[in-house]
């Protein structure tokens, strides 16, 4: 079982504290959504189990945190400028700001002549049903802003971005990140930080929103051998997230079409989630998880200072550095190809948070939410609870219990309640394992073990806790 639907996720991230409405007691803030106690662990836990799987179990990989505002020529030469935008498209009837790629006209007609389709009438607001909309027009989606104390708004050269995506920082460090860590190609840069866009049409919770925060690897390799690593890393994400607990019925691998391709892509195959069940349609289920694309060399020569355009004048005056490469062993100078495997944490909590949904009916007849995240991901891993919280002697085992793992797993105490209450509350937010310290315990130094997937309960000495919980905990 999963999510019946994100409004189910939306509910139960306020109430357990993953996520709440930003700034709420200001009215809220359109689409930006702050990480509660629960939330913030369980991003981390996302981000901490990709850098793992990306940078340390392997032996090709470095990290990086590059700047959120870089020089604005990184977006001119990257095309960001002119090319970063959507299609705007104004309902003059209700004032509705709509994404002109949204609006339901198939594909085909998309790269045709929308505008011709909107001035027949032949196209309605989603909002309102008109058919009195604007023709379309390119909305940059950077974030502008002026660097320093005296610039003021219309200044040019104070203008500056906040970046739309990690990936650029990634390609201005290439020669940094290779010559001080002695790098051959084939090898990869990963970066996790924030990205902005300021999206025409943000909403659904988590998925789509102004702010949020990216899982970026550019992956250098020897043009020529980018077809096939392309291929490695589409199954390797895929299984990323099988290997998290993502149900392989819920993820699908979808081949863009070459009129939705990015301008640097020459091949992108997206991961997609069934973000949406409740659709009639099955082909309205799904969409972006992450993207895989292939995005040639065309960001590492748009920012080297050598390539020459037709009436042989540089392309790039303003760049002081050329990011080819000189492969040694095969005496060759080229521009790396880039595969890019790039995912957002947002996205991929949202994800994990609805595959992990289910509901249990109890032998009192109540339904109970249990949220089957993966251990590693669980914000909380295991909760210590006392049965009886007037008892001096029970409440001090307790919470010794709860010292004595906090080194090593994410413990919490908890005594607000009834054991029922307790175990109800702890199963709603996805900790796997229950430590309950009873009467019985102050005389045979054991307590019990509850497992939050199969409520079944096991007796285990105080001496071997840490270990029985540590194997479990690793799945
Ligand atoms: N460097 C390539 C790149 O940025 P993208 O497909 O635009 O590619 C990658 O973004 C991922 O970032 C998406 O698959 C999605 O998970 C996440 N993402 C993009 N825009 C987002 C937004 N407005 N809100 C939340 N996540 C977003």
């Amino acid at each position: 079982m999963s999510a019946p639907n994100i409004e189910t996720i939306v509910s139960l991230a306020k109430r357990r504290g993953f996520v709440f409405p930003s700034s709420e007691i200001y009215g809220g803030l359109g689409s930006a959504w702050d990480y509660g106690p629960l939330g913030v662990e369980l991003c981390n836990n996302v981000k901490r189990a990709w850098w793992r799987w990306m940078v340390y179990e392997r032996d090709d990989m470095e990290g990086l945190d590059s700047s959120i505002i870089l020089n604005r020529a990184v977006w001119k030469y990257s095309g960001h400028e002119e090319t970063f935008s959507d299609p705007l498209v104004d309902c003059r009837e209700c004032n509705a700001r709509l994404r002109a790629d949204k609006l339901g006209i198939p594909a085909a007609a998309e790269g045709g002549d929308i505008a011709a389709l909107i001035r027949d009438k032949a196209v309605k607001c989603p909002n309102c049903g008109a058919t009195n909309l604007t023709e379309p027009r390119p909305f940059n989606l950077m974030f502008r802003t002026q660097l320093g104390a005296a610039s003021t708004e219309d200044d040019p050269s104070a203008l500056a971005y906040l970046r739309p995506e990690t990936a650029q920082g990634i390609f201005i460090n290439f020669h940094l990140v290779q010559q001080t860590m002695r790098r051959k190609v084939p090898f990869g840069i990963a970066q996790i930080g924030k990205s902005f866009r300021n999206e025409v049409t943000p909403g659904n919770f988590i998925f789509r929103t102004r702010e949020f925060e990216q899982m970026e690897m550019e992956y250098f390799v020897r043009p020529g051998e980018d077809e096939q690593v392309h291929q490695e890393w589409i199954d390797n994400c895929f299984n990323w997230y099988a290997s998290l607990g993502l149900s392989r019925d819920n993820l699908r691998l979808y081949e863009q079409p070459k009129e939705e391709l990015a301008h640097y892509a020459k091949r992108t195959v997206d991961i997609h989630y069934r973000f949406f069940p409740e659709r009639a349609e099955e082909e309205k289920h799904w969409d972006e998880l992450m993207g895989i694309a292939n995005r040639t060399d065309f960001d590492l020569r748009a920012h080297s200072k050598n390539p020459l355009n037709e009436e042989g004048k540089r392309v790039n005056p303003d760049s002081t550095e050329d990011l080819s490469y000189f492969d040694e062993a095969r005496k060759e100078r080229y521009y790396p190809y880039v595969i890019e495997p790039a995912a957002g944490v947002n996205r991929s909590v949202l994800a994990f948070l609805m595959d992990a949904y289910s509901e249990r009916t109890n032998d009192k007849g109540e339904t109970r939410v249990i949220l089957k995240l993966h251990p590693e991901l669980a914000p909380i891993k295991v909760a210590v609870l006392p049965l009886a919280k007037n008892k001096p002697e029970i409440v001090g085992m307790a919470k010794a219990i709860k010292r004595s793992l906090q080194p090593v797993v994410r413990a919490v105490y908890d005594d607000t309640g009834g054991i029922g209450k307790l175990y109800a509350r702890q199963d709603e937010i996805g900790t796997p394992f229950c430590v309950t310290v009873d009467h019985q315990s102050l005389e045979d130094e054991a307590v019990t073990v509850r497992d939050r997937d199969t409520w079944e309960q096991e007796r285990v000495k105080v001496a071997d806790l840490q270990q029985h919980l540590q194997t479990r905990l690793i799945k």
